[in-house]
């Protein structure tokens, strides 16, 4: 399902028209990703798991004179889901340049360690972990059609490996689950 100016996509498809899929890209860093995006001149493909979140999206960007936007529905937990998007995207473009890997949740609050249910740690790992392998594996050839594809892979401090070997840094050789372990029971005399 694709809202936007999908009847005028055709005007878009010239050589020198670079396109962009963000997922979650109905508001938040994604929203603001597409927002740049487009003002650079992408063809920006605002991917979203629920229809009216996706349509009130690009009526946000339009009526800021962004025109050069449409909505794919996807939702990254579902195998099928991103399959029919994938089909969707390739019925309206030649190819795809850029992927931002953007949909993403923190999970329930908090998260002890000790306590934390594994139903909210599945849907967070089907979402953060699973979700971008998934996409990136089934959007894989369309991207290889594009001269310079780029696969942007949206994530946090936490999970920069580069950060957690830099002494300097605030979390430094620190693991979340780990460090809860150790403020739960650190006064346990084991
Ligand atoms: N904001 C921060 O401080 C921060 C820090 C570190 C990392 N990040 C990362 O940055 C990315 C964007 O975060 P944000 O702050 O912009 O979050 P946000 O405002 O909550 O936006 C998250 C987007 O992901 C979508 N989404 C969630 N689950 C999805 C699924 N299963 N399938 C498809 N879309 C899904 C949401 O859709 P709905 O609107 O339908 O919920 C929403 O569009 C995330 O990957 C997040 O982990 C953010």
């Amino acid at each position: 399902m694709c809202n936007g100016r999908v009847k005028e996509l055709a005007y878009f498809y010239g050589m020198n028209t670079l396109t962009a899929f963000i997922t979650g890209a109905n508001k938040g860093i994604g929203l603001e990703t597409a927002r740049i995006l487009t003002g650079k001149g992408y063809h920006v493909f605002i991917g979203s798991r629920d229809p009216a979140s996706g349509a009130k999206a690009i009526e946000q960007l339009q009526s800021e004179g962004l025109k050069n936007v449409a909505s794919i529905l996807i939702n990254v937990t579902k195998e099928a889901s991103v399959q029919e998007a994938y089909k969707e995207l390739s019925r309206l473009i030649p190819r795809l340049d850029v992927l931002v890997n953007n949909a993403g949740i923190p999970g329930k609050f908090p998260q002890p360690a000790t306590t934390a249910d594994d139903e909210n740690l599945k849907t967070v790992f089907e979402t953060n972990f699973f979700g971008p392998i998934r996409v990136t594996r089934i959007f894989l050839e369309l991207l290889k059609k594009s001269d310079q594809p780029r696969i942007v892979n949206v994530t946090s401090d936490l999970g920069s490996l580069t950060l957690h070997n830099d002494p300097s840094w605030v979390y430094y050789a620190f693991n979340g689950p780990t460090g809860k372990y150790i403020s739960d029971y650190g006064e346990t005399p084991w």
